[in-house]
């Protein structure tokens, strides 16, 4: 069975990625789980300087689903690079930084200090609040697009965009990154969620609002993607959203996406990928699929 997929630039062993926040460092990640069944682990993202995140809670499960607001608690990029850059070679599985920020030139610096501690590629975290005092830089394709220059002047590994399903018209601001040079983009982070524990009439998070993530994003997350596929034509997707079993999978690559992010599976199960990329391959045989990358758009309208 060849797994082998292409994203841009890129050729990945395997079209299974473990995302950004749910799998640590990577380098910490693998004493624990098996890198093998990965194409790449994304590291948390590390902003420009240490941020302390929210106070708890942060984290709350919610119907099928999980709502976080850990506020991207990091160390900054120099802390980061200090710790994690002589781990990240070596590990069986390539690594993928994760850059955030609030300015074009605070992402710049962080996709330099990854790219200088062995990332092999950076993806931008676009899904962070505030930039400049605007909003969630993902809604807007014209932010978006000045974030991707700025790092794509600033960097020669391959550059990836993760957009946010809360976007109205996501194919815009996919259009707008792509133009700006991103390799490739990531659809999706969470969606905006809340939830309330009506004993002690509190919000489940500190924040009130928070991340969704899990099962129930994954039709809004597949949506993304085959809205991104038809209006984007080329652009090369990864899909992220609820991804559970190997089934999962085959449905996000038939939508067009060419890869496929694991995050939430990993907190009740962090050797999910093992068994998704057992399941997959069944899948292929049963169906008498042969190259996984066969099934890239593979969709058939009405
Ligand atoms: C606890 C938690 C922390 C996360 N932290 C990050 C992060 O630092 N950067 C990022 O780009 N996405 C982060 N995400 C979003 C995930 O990478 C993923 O896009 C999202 O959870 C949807 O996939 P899933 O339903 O498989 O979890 C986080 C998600 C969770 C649940």
């Amino acid at each position: 069975m060849d797994r082998s997929v292409a994203l841009g630039p890129v050729r990945l062993r395997s079209p299974l990625i473990g995302a950004s926040g749910t799998v640590g460092s990577a380098a910490d990640f693998v004493e624990t789980a098996r890198p093998e069944y990965y194409g790449a682990l994304v590291a948390k993202s590390v902003a420009p300087e240490s941020w302390d995140g929210n106070p708890p809670p942060r984290m709350a499960p919610a119907g099928v689903g999980m709502l976080n607001a850990i506020g991207i608690q990091n160390p900054g990029i120099e802390a980061w690079a200090a710790e994690f850059g002589s781990r990240l070679g070596g590990i069986g599985v390539p690594v993928w930084g994760s850059a955030v920020g609030v300015t074009p030139g605070g992402y710049a610096r962080v996709a330099r200090g990854l790219e200088e501690a062995g990332v092999e590629a950076v993806e931008l975290n676009l899904s962070c609040p505030n930039l400049e005092g605007h909003g969630l830089i993902a809604l807007d394709p014209s932010e978006s697009a000045r974030v991707v220059e700025a790092v794509r002047r600033s960097v020669t590994a391959p550059v990836s965009a993760k957009l946010s399903p809360n976007a109205s018209d996501i194919a815009a601001v996919a259009r707008s990154v792509a133009d700006a040079g991103a390799d490739w983009v990531v659809l999706t982070n969470t969606a905006w969620g809340a939830a309330i524990d009506i004993e002690s009439r509190r919000p489940r998070l500190s924040t009130m609002t928070g991340g969704y993530s899990g099962p129930p994003l994954k039709p809004i997350a597949l949506r993304c993607v085959a809205e991104v596929a038809a209006a984007a034509p080329g652009l090369p997707i990864v899909g992220c959203g609820g991804i559970r079993r190997g089934a999962d999978v085959v449905e996000y690559l038939m939508a067009g996406a060419s890869a496929a992010a694991v995050g939430t599976v990993h907190f009740s199960e962090p050797r999910a990928a093992r068994r998704i990329d057992r399941e997959l391959v069944r899948w292929c045989r049963s169906h008498g699929v042969s190259r996984v990358s066969d099934l890239v758009g593979a969709v058939k309208p009405w």
